[in-house]
């Protein structure tokens, strides 16, 4: 068992980041000066990944254009000797890495989103990574943590994390038999529950590895909370069916589906930036000193 493609569900309307997201789709909405795709495609790399599937939608070509290579602009860096910046134009997607693109016609979900790549993935067990979630590890990222489960156990691997109770109702929460402290064996899911009706307060985050068979799943999951096909009632009954475990990734996460996780998550690079990290911690001292 290999996890060679993973899937990013990209199709979202992101109306959180409206008016940008009118226009730039969220996913390429930058943290500095990379855009928050970015992180989960070198993420997914370093995972192993070569092939990325989006599930995108019409208005997202720019995504597409981002992984395109660009004639004009690598024959004027190269003539500009600016060989450093050429390098990472031409190393958005490694080599041996392809980008494959599918649509999703209709924002029915983020389940509908994954089953639309289903032609693409066949019958091998893959990964799923929302972008919104940026997950920073100063070792490896979560997936490849992940991945090293999944292929270990023979069996899917849902990501969680600790979340304060008064957030379960953001989150699918999970119920879980531990196996060590990172690792638990799932026994059941619950889209979104109430503070009082969450049978924990670890919640699913955007990283998962799944087996196939979730695609059939898929296929006879009406649609759940939200009107939405909704990914987590599959995982539900793949859980019934064959073992599901959760992990607890080593990584700080931050969510990048909101304004503040995106503050947050910029303000954290630019602290871990060598050249940014003096000018901003004066900006915060000076700032902070007139609060
Ligand atoms: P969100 O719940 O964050 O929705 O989707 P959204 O549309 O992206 O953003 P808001 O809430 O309007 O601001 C979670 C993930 O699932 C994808 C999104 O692109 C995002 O990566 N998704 C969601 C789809 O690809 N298709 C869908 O129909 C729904």
């Amino acid at each position: 068992m290999r996890i060679r493609k993973v899937v990013f569900p990209v199709a979202g309307l992101g109306t959180r980041f409206l008016p940008a997201s009118k226009v730039v789709p969220k996913e390429m909405l930058p943290l500095i000066d990379k855009p928050l795709i970015q992180y989960a495609v070198e993420e997914a790399v370093d995972a192993g990944c070569d092939t990325l599937i989006f599930v995108t939608n019409r208005y997202k070509h720019s995504i597409a254009d981002f992984y395109d290579k660009s004639y004009e602009l690598e024959a004027k860096l190269e003539a500009a000797g600016k060989h450093e910046l050429l390098s990472i134009v031409r190393n958005l997607l490694p080599p041996g890495v392809r980008a494959v693109f599918v649509t999703q016609p209709e924002a029915l979900g983020l389940g509908h989103a994954v089953l639309c790549a289903k032609a693409v993935v066949g019958n091998e067990p893959f990964a799923v990574m929302l972008p919104d979630d940026m997950i920073w590890n100063r070792g490896h990222g979560a997936l490849r943590q992940m991945v090293e489960i999944a292929e270990e156990q023979r069996a899917s691997v849902i990501a969680v994390e600790d979340v304060p109770r008064e957030h379960t109702n953001r989150y699918g929460i999970v119920s879980a038999e531990p196996v060590t402290e990172t690792l638990a064996r799932l026994r059941g899911v619950v889209e979104k529950p109430k503070p009082d009706a969450a049978p924990s307060t670890l919640a699913i985050v955007g990283r998962y590895v799944l087996d196939p068979r979730i695609f059939e799943l898929l296929e006879t999951t009406g649609t759940g909370s939200g009107g939405e096909i909704q990914l987590t009632d599959a995982i539900a009954t793949l859980l019934r069916e064959q073992p599901v475990f959760s992990y607890r990734f080593t990584g700080r996460r931050f969510d990048c589906g909101n304004r503040l996780g995106m503050v947050q998550a910029t303000v954290h690079l630019a602290l871990e930036d060598p050249e940014l990290h003096a000018p901003v911690v004066e900006l915060m001292r000076e700032r902070l000193s007139r609060e």
